[in-house]
């Protein structure tokens, strides 16, 4: 398949390019690098550098040559989102309806859509299924939210095979790919690099009504991710609009995840406790079973020893922990 991934040098979409090229796909990226790294496009892949509402222009009639289309490039962080509403209105509900007129009027009908667990809210249930209802905490999520509602409208309309993979929450790395967030706000990565020496890590709460006081979240592969936007792309269905939770099912408080990390990297975390952080429910831990049942999706590396340590050896090729 020919395949275009918007957003393919930020940090899931260089693993899913990736993954797509080993796969034997021919992948082209398009990201205008206003939080990706022109270096963590796969080499194999062409790039494009520019917004996806430039798509059509940018690409001309070279679109017409694409099988598919997975769609990654977004605004992604929860506190910019509450400060900066219009951006995420802009850039990625705005961005991805044209991207979507693009692709319908070349004829691109497979598209396979980045959403997220935010789009839950705080949920009821635990572990969440799709059919939880959808109470986005912030604009980040709301605008994740609207781009799944307008593939549901499009698939039958345009004719589009279109598939939301709702993340959990992503971690590890794959090789020289892996998480290079500015600024970093994730758990995983900002805990290395407390452990590599690069202060310490402030825990945001430890007085949610969980096991430990601390909050759990459901850390999926970054590996798994990618590998099931493969398995979305071969089994999405003309006309319609299917939604996948990802995550392993399993959730995993913060102290859990700090203990891990200090397994991993031999050090004694420095840590703080400091107020909750708005916005962050107490448990989000996935139902996957809908991606088991329909994508045959059954995540390879569930221990969260492997995520931690994919993304020590990452942090560490960039020099994290170096003496
Ligand atoms: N945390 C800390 N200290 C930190 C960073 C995080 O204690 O320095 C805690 C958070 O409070 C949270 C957990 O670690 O309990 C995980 O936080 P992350 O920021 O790594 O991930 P989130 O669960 O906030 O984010 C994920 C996705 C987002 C999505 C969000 C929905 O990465 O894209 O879930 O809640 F919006």
């Amino acid at each position: 398949m020919k395949v275009l991934v918007t957003g393919g040098a930020g940090y899931i979409g260089s693993v899913v390019a990736a993954r797509l090229l080993e796969a034997g796909n021919e992948v082209v990226v398009l990201d205008d690098l206003s939080t990706g790294h022109a270096d963590a496009v796969p080499a194999g892949a062409g790039f494009v550098r520019g917004r996806v509402h430039d798509a059509a222009g940018l690409l001309g009639d070279a679109l017409r040559s694409f099988d598919a289309a997975i769609h990654l490039a977004a605004k992604s962080l929860v506190a910019e989102s509450i400060r900066h509403p219009e951006l995420y209105e802009e850039n990625n509900v705005v961005g991805s309806r044209l991207l979507f007129d693009a692709l319908a009027s070349a004829g691109v009908r497979i598209v396979v859509f980045s959403s997220t667990a935010a789009v839950y809210g705080e949920p009821d249930v635990v572990p969440i299924p799709e059919s939880a209802p959808c109470r986005p905490l912030n604009p980040y999520g709301a605008s994740k939210l609207a781009i799944d509602e307008m593939l549901a409208a499009a698939a039958p309309e345009r004719g589009f095979a279109a598939v939301s993979l709702r993340y959990f929450n992503v971690a590890g790395a794959y090789g020289p790919y892996g998480e290079r967030h500015e600024p970093e706000t994730h758990l995983i990565p900002l805990a290395l690099a407390a452990a590599g020496g690069q202060g310490e890590l402030q825990l945001f709460g430890d007085d949610y009504d969980t096991d430990d006081g601390t909050c759990v979240r459901d850390y999926v592969h970054v590996v798994d991710i990618a590998d099931a936007h493969l398995g979305a792309l071969e089994r999405a269905v003309a006309g319609r609009h299917d939604v996948f939770n990802l995550g392993n099912g399993s959730g995993y408080s913060v102290r859990e995840v700090l203990l891990r990390v200090e397994a991993v990297t031999g050090t004694t975390l420095p840590v703080r406790v400091v107020p909750r952080r708005p916005g962050d429910p107490a448990v989000l831990v996935a139902s996957a079973a809908l991606a088991a049942e329909r994508l045959s999706w059954v995540p390879r590396r569930p221990d969260l020893g492997v995520i931690v340590a994919d993304a020590w050896a990452f942090a560490r090729r960039r020099g994290v922990g170096a003496a």
